[in-house]
């Protein structure tokens, strides 16, 4: 029994020795120390050997299984430490590498200006105040003084939704609600989508937006609207932009005037933007009409104020030399990513 044992061992550290993996190993040692291994069938035949033999073959036996189970287990574990080693090296990461960019989204440059014009304003302790696209045509004509005959109530140019309820037109209707409702004084811009039926083209959209502004206090002259419209325009085009006031009409303010600064391409020397000019123009502003106030229910003869209105696309495309007005909406990322 003793060499069947040392047989036993012999053949089996061989065929370990020759075990090229994990799996391999795991056979043979089932087919040696498994419950049906040649070893423990082996020792089976323990119980007909004699008391005195007993022990000593026992011994040997131990041995044995010792042995086999060492080098099951130095093999195993060197196995499994190429196993490691191989996954290391293959998912080897070269830390010196350049990182891989992510791409990060921005805010579409309407938004931009629109955040740009909230904090030059808010910054001269203006609080923003949000209107609604749909409007009665009280409030989009009547209140601001534009009579039933006003061409700008044409159904060419204004979407109705029924006789007496639109889409807003400009902005200028929030003046109106802010005035009925906040108490005086008023110091407000309120940006906002504003709707006219016109075709699509470089310059025209049926929808677009516009910041509107108005102050109401004692004592407001022509002299606050120029210097807040002076700053307005230095903090937004620049320092060295030069701002004129040319008279103009509108029906809600009296006097009216639209603003125009120096070219921001040419610098005035006159282009084709400026058509020559060495002008562009780039808001609606006046003082605020009696007519105006009494019908919002402010006295005239207390309160005083300025309003102005401009266009959110306008003032960007000038900004940033955009030429065509629908680059804004067509989300192509190369355009966008610009800004
Ligand atoms: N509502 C005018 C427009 O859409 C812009 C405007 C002009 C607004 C003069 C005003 C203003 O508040 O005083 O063309």
């Amino acid at each position: 029994m003793k060499e069947k044992l040392e047989q036993i061992k012999s053949v089996a550290l061989t065929s370990i020795k020759d075990a090229k993996e994990l799996n391999k190993l795991e056979e043979l040692r089932v087919q040696y120390l498994g419950k049906k291994g040649e070893l423990t069938s082996v020792l089976r035949g323990m119980k007909d050997l004699s008391k005195e033999e007993r022990p000593v073959i026992g011994q040997v036996a131990n041995d044995v299984r010792e042995q086999l189970e060492t080098a099951f287990k130095n093999l195993r574990i060197k196995f499994e430490q190429d196993q490691e080693d191989k996954k290391l090296s293959d998912e080897v990461i070269d830390v010196t590498m350049p990182g891989k960019k992510l791409s990060q989204g921005k805010l579409h440059p309407l938004d931009q200006t629109l955040e740009e014009l909230s904090k030059i304003f808010t910054g001269m302790g203006y609080e923003i105040v949000s209107g609604r696209e749909v409007e009665t045509s009280y409030y989009n004509f009547d209140a601001l003084n534009l009579g039933a005959e006003h061409p700008a109530r044409d159904e060419q140019d204004t979407f109705y939704i029924t006789d007496s309820i639109v889409l807003r037109t400009c902005t200028s209707p929030v003046q109106i609600h802010t005035m009925e409702n906040q108490n005086l004084p008023i110091r407000m811009v309120a940006p906002g989508k504003v709707y006219r039926s016109d075709e699509v083209d470089a310059t025209h959209s049926p929808v677009f937006h516009q910041i509107e502004g108005l102050v109401i206090d004692k004592d407001i002259t022509f002299g606050d609207l120029k210097g807040v419209l002076a700053e307005f325009a230095k903090k937004f085009f620049g320092d060295k932009v030069e701002v004129r006031f040319r008279p103009h009409y509108f029906p809600f303010t009296e006097p009216s005037a639209e603003v125009d600064v120096t070219c921001v391409m040419c610098k005035g020397e006159g282009c084709s933007v400026c058509k020559g000019e060495g002008w562009i123009e780039i808001l609606g502003c006046g003082m605020v009409h009696p007519k105006v106030l009494e019908m919002a229910g402010i006295d005239p003869n207390v309160y005083q104020g300025f309003a102005f209105g401009m266009g959110v696309e306008r003032l960007t495309m000038l900004k940033y030399n955009i030429n065509d007005l629908r680059l804004f909406v067509e989300n192509d990322v190369r355009f966008l990513s610009q800004f």
